[in-house]
């Protein structure tokens, strides 16, 4: 049986830097849901889908072959055997994918997927739905949150890091209205699994957060 550590909780809480080091300290894989999600909506924005026509989505979302590789320990995901990691950051594709996720074949096709490779492999997995929907019975289940104004500036240090100039009440509003989405959809909303342990990083170092997962697992 494989080990199962679930991820879920807000954009920009910090989920895939943490996820990354307990799966690095751990020896397990680290498996990035959302990275999936964006790639199909890249597919769905690159095919000039409505993302509101639920019809179009499920259609043409048949016509995305995802798949995930590790190369030197990182994920790549693969969108019809291309490397789309380059391309999926931009806040444009994230807020696509807030929205065609919403879609019940978007998520059937990716949720396969993440099943599967839980049952090879022992993973550190993140995502919004991993405990209640994915991975169910995970061993260990985070639910890791943090409040919009100290995400927003958290993105932003990282944007203005790299030299891109943004506004940050514009990043908080685009943070309220993704959880807004994620949490309030029909399907796989983002919510707390009853037994997910809430860690709320507001105010916590990136090591101590790592240190609360890994004392959970022990
Ligand atoms: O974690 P992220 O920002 O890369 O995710 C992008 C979007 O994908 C997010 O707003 C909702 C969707 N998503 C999802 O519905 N279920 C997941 N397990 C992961 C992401």
């Amino acid at each position: 049986m494989s080990y199962q550590i679930a991820i879920d909780g807000p954009a920009g809480a910090g989920k895939s830097t943490i996820a990354k080091k307990v799966a690095k300290i751990k020896e397990f894989i680290y498996v990035d849901t959302g990275a999936m999600y964006r790639a199909m909506a890249y597919f769905l924005l690159s095919s000039h889908v409505d993302p509101k026509d639920g019809k179009a989505v499920e259609s043409a979302c048949a016509g995305a072959d995802i798949t995930i590789q590790y190369r030197n320990g990182e994920q790549v995901v693969l969108l019809n055997g291309e490397n789309v990691n380059g391309v999926i950051r931009t806040e444009e594709v994230g807020n696509m994918a807030s929205i065609t996720s919403q879609n019940h074949k978007v998520r059937e096709r990716l949720t396969v997927l993440q099943k599967e490779l839980a049952a090879k492999n022992n993973v550190v997995m993140d995502g919004r739905d991993i405990g209640t929907c994915v991975l169910p019975g995970a061993d260990v289940k985070v639910y890791l949150t943090a409040s919009a104004r100290v995400r927003a500036q958290r993105r932003w240090d990282e944007l203005t890091a790299k030299g891109v100039s943004c506004d940050i009440k514009q990043i908080e509003e685009d943070i309220v209205k993704r959880d807004q989405q994620d949490m309030n959809r029909e399907i796989a909303p983002l919510k707390q699994a009853p037994d997910a342990v809430l860690i709320d990083s507001s105010s916590m170092t990136i090591g101590e957060v790592v240190q609360a997962i890994l004392d959970l697992c022990k």
